[in-house]
């Protein structure tokens, strides 16, 4: 049989080339080996507020980047979570079985939670609900960047407990997370996160960018007086950075990179960087184009619910009972 792997994104702006490299590209590699589920964590979006007329647009464009990023709908289930109600019903039964205390140390929602006067009940139980979309589905990998990793040892932990309290239910799912997709960073300041909701949009590449302006971003991407391509992120996050995307778009590795361009110097880096992700994203955008406007993906969707469904909903049944919700 075959393992399975399964990750979500949030359908919340642009996707960024920090997506691209540290989920969806893991899962098209994958694709071949694997059982694998993709969806759209539209639930997740609302957790923070959302103009409903983009959040539909952003929806369904996610889907088509999806396709023209390399996932074959024949060897994926791609779905919307919101269209899958038995996330959210295993997601109730969990936060009955999670610790306030445990979802506080959250990172993620210290630092979100900070930034928003007002956050709501959500913002906080937000990774209960993603632990529902994995254990749904006895996954036994979840690629991801490393900033959701703590999401994901928070849904072993909650799995681990339900089973030693109602018997074994939930397969320990493990987070899958490449050297070089760790955490892609800001062009501009490389010590933070590449992320959708950063306001300079010069340090952040979106997978729907201009390709002229990708290649400006990169070119103009922050390094240092070191004049040497070394992965040091410690010393030169800004090149170590760049060495990470050239990685994940070439497949090759730290050593095989330092050793072609040794003689090189920043900007004949930064052009082999942008060309490799020019010609990538090339190819995304114009597959883009033809999926968002195609019919195939109403018929992906609604295969991907029923199969989705039938599966989580076989689990929501299965914690009902155990815990004592049947009527016999
Ligand atoms: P989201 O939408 O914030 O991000 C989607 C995926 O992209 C990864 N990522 C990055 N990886 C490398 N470098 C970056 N700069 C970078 N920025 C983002 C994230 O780690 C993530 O893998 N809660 C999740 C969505 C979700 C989910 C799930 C994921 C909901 N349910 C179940 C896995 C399994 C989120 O908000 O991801």
């Amino acid at each position: 049989m075959k393992k399975k792997i399964l990750t979500g994104l949030q359908p919340t702006g642009v996707i960024t080339l920090g997506n691209y490299i540290g989920a969806i590209k893991q899962m098209v590699e994958m694709q071949e080996e694997y059982e694998s589920y993709l969806f759209v964590a539209d639930l997740h979006a609302i957790t923070v507020p959302q103009d409903p007329v983009e959040l539909k647009k952003n929806r369904r464009s996610l889907i088509a980047l999806y396709l023209a990023c390399g996932i074959d709908p024949k060897k994926n289930h791609i779905f919307f979570q919101s269209e899958n109600e038995y996330h959210a019903n295993i997601s109730w039964l969990l936060e009955c079985n999670t610790y306030f205390g445990e979802l506080s140390r959250m990172t993620q929602f210290k630092d979100k939670s900070q930034k928003h006067q007002n956050f709501t009940a959500g913002l906080f139980t937000y990774p209960v609900l993603m632990a529902a979309d994995i254990l749904a589905y006895d996954v036994d990998y979840v690629p991801v960047g490393i900033d959701q990793k703590q999401h994901v040892e928070l849904a072993r932990d909650i799995a681990e407990r339900f089973n030693k309290k109602f018997g074994t239910t939930f397969k320990i799912p493990e987070p899958l997370i490449k050297e070089n997709a760790t955490k892609i960073y800001d062009l501009v300041d490389p010590t933070k996160k590449m992320s959708k909701s950063e306001e300079n949009p010069k340090g952040v590449i979106r997978l729907l960018d201009p390709l002229d302006v990708v290649r400006k971003k990169i070119m103009g991407a922050t390094t240092d007086s070191l004049m040497s391509i070394k992965y040091d992120p410690e010393n030169q996050p800004g090149i170590s950075n760049l060495i990470n995307i050239y990685s994940a778009m070439t497949n090759k590795n730290y050593s095989e990179i330092e050793d072609e361009f040794k003689d090189s110097n920043y900007g004949t880096f930064k052009k082999a960087v942008a060309d490799s992700v020019v010609s990538t994203l090339e190819v995304i955008q114009k597959d883009y184009n033809t999926y968002l406007n195609s019919s195939e993906l109403d018929d992906i969707l609604d295969s991907g619910r029923e199969f989705s469904r039938k599966i989580a909903k076989e689990k929501f049944e299965d914690m009902k009972e155990k815990m004592g919700f049947s009527r016999k």
